[in-house]
C-alpha cells in the first residue's frame, strides 16, 4: 500500500487523479492539499470536497493551502480548458460537511505516516515549498515525492519553454529541487496519457464516477479537439505520477539535478545537463513511457475495486 498525501489544484486532470487515487487498490489517500492553479484556492478546495463526497469518502482530510505564487502573479482561472468552476460542466455547491483542516495537519500527517508516506504534487509547488520550509525534519522521513511538472527539450504548454506548474511558481519549484529528492514526470511523458474516445466511453460507465467523469471531461475534450486536433484525445497529465508510483517499470529514467529559470523571458523553463560526461544528480526524471501499459494500468486501477482485486 502507498499512503499518499496529494497536493493539487483540481482542475480536470487533477480531478481525474483524485478519482484514480480513490479507486486504486494500491493507494490509500490520506489527505488532499488544495491550492490555486487551474482555479482559485477556494474553488480547488470545494472541488476536492465535491469529489470525495461523490465517492462517499468525506472523512479524508482536505487542507486548503496556498492562494498565491511566490513568483509570477498568473491569472488563476482557465475556464476554456477546465470549465467555469474547474470541473468541466459541474458547478459544485460551496458547502460540504467535509473534513476541512488547517495547514498544520500536514505536519500531523507527516509524523503519523512517517517513512510510509508518499507525497504527490500535481500543481504549483507553493504549498509544498511552504510545508518543507516549516517542517524540514519531518520531510526527511518521507518515503517518496512524485511531481507532475516540467518540460525537458520539448515545448512548454504555458510558454514556449515552460510547463504550467513550474511557470506558476518557479521560485518554489527551484527550492523543492534543491532540497528534496523527487521523481518527476514532465510533459515529455505525461502528454502520452491520452484518453481516446473508446476509453472515455468505458470510463463514463464507471459505477461511482461515471457521470462525474462524463461531465468533467466534456469541456476538456472540446478544448483539445479545437486546439490540437491531431491528438486522438486530451492528455490527462496528473494521473501519470500516481501510475508510475504504483508501477515504476512503466517508465525509463534519467538521474540528474534539475535547474529552473526564475527570471526573464525563459521563466519556468526546466533543464538538466545531459552531456555524455555529466554527473548523476539527485532527481529521477521519467524520460520515456510505455503508453499502452500506462493506459492499461489506468483502466485496470479504475475498475479493480469492484472486481475485488
Ligand atoms: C499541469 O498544469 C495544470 O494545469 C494541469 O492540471 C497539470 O497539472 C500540466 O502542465
Ligand atoms: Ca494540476
Amino acid at each position: 500500500k502507498h499512503y499518499v498525501l496529494l497536493f493539487c489544484d483540481p482542475g480536470i486532470d487533477d480531478a481525474m487523479a483524485i478519482m484514480l487515487a480513490i479507486m486504486h487498490p494500491q493507494i490509500e489517500l490520506v489527505g488532499i492539499v488544495t491550492s490555486y492553479g487551474n482555479v482559485t484556492k477556494d474553488q480547488s478546495t470545494v472541488n476536492a470536497e465535491y469529489l470525495l463526497k461523490v465517492a462517499g469518502m468525506s472523512h479524508i482530510p482536505v487542507i486548503p493551502a496556498a492562494f498565491r505564487s511566490f513568483s509570477e502573479f498568473e491569472e488563476v482561472s482557465y475556464p476554456d480548458i477546465h470549465g467555469e468552476a474547474g470541473l468541466g460542466s459541474i458547478m459544485p455547491e460551496h458547502h460540504f460537511p467535509g473534513n476541512r483542516l488547517g495547514f498544520d495537519t500536514i505536519r500531523s500527517i507527516l509524523t503519523t505516516y512517517n517513512r510510509q508516506l508518499t507525497i504527490i504534487e500535481l500543481g504549483r509547488m507553493t504549498a509544498l515549498a511552504s510545508a518543507l520550509n516549516l517542517y524540514e525534519n519531518e520531510f526527511n522521513q518521507v518515503k517518496n515525492v512524485f511531481i507532475m511538472g516540467g518540460a525537458f527539450f520539448v515545448p512548454g504548454n504555458r510558454t514556449p519553454v515552460a510547463e504550467a506548474n513550474i511557470y506558476g511558481d518557479s521560485v518554489s519549484a527551484r527550492f523543492i529541487f534543491q532540497f528534496l529528492q523527487t521523481t518527476i514526470t514532465p510533459l515529455n511523458v505525461t502528454s502520452q496519457a491520452i484518453v481516446t474516445p473508446p476509453l472515455v466511453q468505458r470510463l463514463t460507465s464507471h459505477s461511482t464516477f461515471g457521470s462525474t467523469i462524463q461531465a468533467i471531461l466534456s469541456v476538456y475534450i472540446n478544448y483539445y479537439q479545437e486546439k490540437q486536433p491531431q491528438l486522438s484525445g486530451p492528455p490527462i497529465h496528473d494521473i501519470v505520477p500516481l501510475l508510475i508510483m504504483a508501477n515504476p517499470s512503466l517508465a525509463t529514467y534519467v538521474h540528474r539535478d534539475i535547474e529552473v529559470v526564475t527570471t526573464g523571458e525563459a521563466t519556468g523553463m526546466t533543464f538538466m545537463d545531459l552531456r555524455p560526461d555529466s554527473p548523476i544528480g539527485q532527481q529521477k526524471i521519467a524520460w520515456t513511457i510505455n503508453q499502452k501499459q500506462l493506459l492499461n494500468d489506468y483502466e485496470k486501477a479504475m475498475f479493480s475495486f469492484y472486481a475485488g482485486e
